[in-house]
């Protein structure tokens, strides 16, 4: 059996599914029936400083895209940090650590960018021994507005600084949460490191406006008759966040730095890709809220199942396996050809191949052969785009398939090069002919 149990920065779990700060970890009652459930970590929903709660609006907090089915694709949020007393979070976290002394329990803070009350927040976060901390640098709405959460996030200077502070006032790690609203991510991430994280979790929201009520003129959620934009999560931000996760993990200036990966993970897959782009560990939110906390069952078993079945035995085989595989645009191998293929008895004629293809593309796919309907590559004008294996409904119908090197390419006349394996030194490589000079 493979073993998923995961060591990140120090901070042990009986495996690498943590559930995010968000509604599910924001009381006792939460926590505790996740951890039944099988969670090997929590990061507690974010507290604020001392004195009067956050007020979270009272109409709807939620937006959101649905797939032709109904699943929800796409979640989107207007609601704040905690609304609840931080001594009653504090104490209810005490009781849960004791309780479940092998699951990761994180604190994750957010309070004014002022060292004062970061140094007054964290004596009172480390007397409930919790595991560590998460920084929230997040938030893209309500928050930032009062000059935190990813007001802090959007200034590498504002991150280096505070995380400085934490590590000058805690012995807890440190786990830095980033905001994915900035241009290019490795420059928080490189700030948190210049500060001297211990790790960085990503992805935290993504500015956004899900919808506009066409009745009332008003983005939704509407309260009172007012949106606000709010941030974005679920499966429809995976992408995202597993390229912004990737740039972080194949950045010199930030190689080797823990990474607990986070944006629309729903299954042991979606967790496993995370994995292998360098995450050290995931943290899961919108997928809890909408199919509950045992969902965690499939993704232990899936990856656990997955792991035996490839031979992988601890987490250590899965994370960062992809990272060296993942490239600049400019490092592809041009001599690679591939065309698509249609598999004639699992197509159902309706056609979607060939309008893409003749309307948008390349017009390499036939509607009619011999006056018959009939959809297939016409291997002289297919460029192997890969747009038709996209817009087919039926699964594994086309496929692309890669011509073989000393094969004749018919698009170009040309003899696919017997060599072009060879990429990274092929004369044909740019890269390789700068180098070589
Ligand atoms: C309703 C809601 C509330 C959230 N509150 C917090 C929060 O208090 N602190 C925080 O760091 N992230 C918060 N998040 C962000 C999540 O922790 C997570 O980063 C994000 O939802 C992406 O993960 P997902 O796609 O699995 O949902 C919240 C997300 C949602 C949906």
């Amino acid at each position: 059996m493979a073993d998923l149990r995961n060591n990140f920065v120090g901070i042990k779990s009986p495996n690498p599914f943590w559930l995010a700060s968000a509604p599910p970890t924001d009381k006792a009652y939460n926590v505790e029936r996740a951890f039944k459930a099988g969670w090997g970590g929590v990061v507690w929903k974010t507290l604020g400083e001392e004195g009067p709660p956050v007020v979270n609006v009272n109409g709807p907090r939620y937006g959101a895209i649905w797939g032709a089915d109904r699943r929800l694709l796409g979640l989107n949020n207007i609601e704040l940090i905690t609304d609840r007393d931080l001594y009653t979070n504090l104490r209810e976290m005490k009781q849960v650590k004791k309780n479940w002394p092998d699951r990761a329990l994180i604190a994750s803070i957010m309070v004014p960018c002022e060292e004062q009350a970061w140094k007054a927040i964290l004596p009172l976060v480390e007397e409930t021994e919790a595991d560590g901390i998460e920084l929230n640098f997040g938030c893209p709405h309500g928050m930032s507005e009062r000059g935190m959460g990813s007001a802090v996030g959007q200034v590498p200077e504002y991150i280096e600084m505070v995380v400085r502070w934490c590590k000058q006032y805690t012995r807890m790690p440190v786990i830095t949460k980033l905001t994915p609203n900035i241009t290019d991510i490795r420059k928080p991430a490189r700030a948190a490191k210049a500060g001297g994280t211990d790790a960085v979790s990503l992805i935290n929201t993504i500015n956004s406006i899900v919808s506009v009520d066409l009745d009332n003129f008003a983005p939704n959620p509407t309260v009172g008759g007012k949106g606000s934009h709010g941030g974005y999560c679920g499966p429809a931000v995976k992408p995202i966040a597993l390229n912004m996760v990737a740039e972080i993990a194949r950045d010199a200036e930030t190689y080797g730095l823990p990474i607990s990966g986070i944006g629309g993970i729903t299954t042991w897959r979606d967790a496993a890709e995370f994995l292998a782009l360098g995450a050290g560990n995931v943290q899961v939110c919108t997928a809890a809220m909408t199919y509950g906390f045992k969902i965690v069952e499939e993704m232990i078993t899936g990856l656990s199942d997955w792991m035996d079945e490839k031979g992988h035995r601890t987490l250590d085989d899965v994370i960062a396996r992809a990272v060296p595989n993942v490239s600049d645009w400019q490092y592809l191998n041009l001599n690679y050809i591939a065309k698509a293929k249609i598999d004639q008895d699992a197509c159902i004629k309706c056609g979607r191949c060939h309008i893409a293809c003749e309307d948008t593309s390349h017009q390499a796919i036939t509607n009619m052969v011999d006056g018959v309907r009939r959809f297939e590559v016409m291997e002289e004008e297919c460029v192997g785009c890969n747009l038709c294996v996209n817009v087919c409904p039926v699964e594994n119908c086309i496929t692309m398939e890669e011509l073989p090197a000393g094969s004749l390419d018919k698009r170009t006349g040309k003899i696919v090069d017997p060599n072009y394996a060879n990429w990274t030194t092929h004369p044909n490589n740019p890269m390789a002919r700068q180098a070589a000079e």
